[in-house]
């Protein structure tokens, strides 16, 4: 069955120019057997008029809060209690704000603090306004209070700019509300996942680092989100979108990622560490740009904290998972790291190999556990990511349950 059917879906609308394709979301989630009340602000009506809405929920819009007609047929806590889930978009900056802070001085942000149903929120706005730190830390809030935050996607937008902030088209929404709801054989598990290089400063100007390209850590994401897991993504700095629906906590540092790991190790279940974290980093970071006076310089490095050591070692640890990424003696090397880290298993790689690896598209992994292994062959990152996910799902289970 469709995973959107008989849903009781509450559609809320706020004033951003992306309103207008509100009326095709609505038609795309009824097309999948949504029950569907659209609830506006006063500035999406603005946008696009609540007449138009009307016709195509078949249902009556929803504006004020203080109407008394509505309120004797269907109020604003009966709506709250109604839903079984809340999808807001477009969401503009001010709501997101608003949902943030707990206002609830309008029909949509009061049934948002009443409803116990799960609320989705599609960001809607100028590129500028969605990179704004306050957004961006709005963003990073809701989505710790488990609110999940759909797109938004890059493109030339309304105002003429051109960036991150357009609404994720309906179809698109419609998918991500789908996987919600989507159950697998991670439904209620939570899975986090490093990925990505860090960086090790030298000076203001200069770090230390490696060709990690973070996709390999990204498509395990996305591949444990189609599992039905909760998934937060912590990352080093990449050129990749998070899959929508993952929660992704960006991190500079092997110092900055131990610290994000640490903080959300204790609800884990699964944890996968797929960073290239650097092994090393300056004892001291130059205040100041370095200047070529001798002919030789001389770089004094220290040991960077080991996460996934760190994290097996832990008196309950996750069940944890680690990458090796080696040159030679793959399986070796391998086979040591899952015994003295104390790991449940380790996919290996081999870097250094043309197409494969870091910067590549492509893969190929042998996965070792304590009593077995199992070579996954040449396949796109993404192949390989849903192939393993069922491997460590597999495992999980058998050592967990
Ligand atoms: N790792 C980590 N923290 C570090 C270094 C590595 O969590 N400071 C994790 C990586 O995310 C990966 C695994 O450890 O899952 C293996 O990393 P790798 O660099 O291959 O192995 P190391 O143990 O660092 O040993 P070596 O570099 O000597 O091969």
């Amino acid at each position: 069955m469709n995973t959107l059917t008989h849903k009781k879906m509450i559609l809320g609308i706020t004033g951003s120019i992306a309103a207008y394709k509100s009326a095709d979301l609505v038609r795309r989630l009824r097309e999948q057997g949504a029950d569907v009340r659209v609830v506006m602000t006063a500035a999406a009506t603005k946008f696009i008029t609540p007449l138009t809405l009307q016709a195509v929920s078949g249902q009556r819009v929803h504006i004020h809060l203080l109407d008394v007609h509505a309120e004797a047929a269907m109020g604003h806590i009966e709506l709250a209690r109604w839903a079984e889930v809340v999808l807001i978009a477009p969401c503009s900056a001010d709501f997101l704000a608003k949902l943030t802070y707990g206002q609830a001085d309008d029909l949509l942000s009061t049934l948002c603090l009443a409803t116990t149903a799960p609320i989705s929120v599609a960001p809607a706005m100028n590129q500028q306004m969605w990179q704004a730190p306050i957004t961006q830390e709005n963003c990073q809030r809701l989505q710790q209070r488990g609110l999940k935050i759909l797109g938004p996607t890059s493109g030339s937008q309304a105002c003429g700019e051109t960036g991150i902030g357009r609404m994720l088209d309906p179809l698109e929404l419609v998918h991500c509300l789908q996987d919600l709801f989507q159950s697998g054989p991670l439904q209620g598990k939570k899975v986090l996942i490093t990925a990505g290089p860090t960086r090790e400063d030298i000076d203001p100007v200069r770090f230390i680092s490696n060709r990690s390209s973070g996709r390999m850590g990204y498509a395990i994401a996305e591949a444990a989100l189609a599992q039905g897991a909760q998934v937060t993504l912590v990352s080093g700095p990449v050129s990749l979108s998070p899959p929508s629906g993952v929660h992704k906590v960006s991190v500079y540092s092997a110092q900055d990622m131990y610290e994000a790991v640490m903080t959300y190790i204790p609800t884990t279940d699964i944890f996968i560490a797929v960073a290239a974290v650097a092994d090393y980093r300056p004892v001291q970071q130059a205040t100041q740009k370095l200047k070529k006076n001798e002919a030789h310089l001389q770089l004094n490095l220290e040991r960077t904290p080991d996460i996934l050591a760190t994290v097996a070692n832990l008196p309950t640890p996750p069940f944890t998972v680690g990458f090796a990424a080696e040159t030679h003696h793959l399986a070796d090397y391998a086979h040591s790291k899952l015994k003295h880290k104390k790991l449940d298993m380790i996919v290996a790689n081999l870097v250094g190999i043309e197409g494969i690896g870091f910067e590549s598209e492509d893969n190929a992994l042998s996965i070792f556990w304590n009593g077995g292994s199992i070579e996954l062959p040449r396949k796109s990152k993404k192949e390989l990511a849903n192939q393993l996910l069922e491997i460590i799902i597999e495992r999980f289970l058998r050592v967990c349950s």
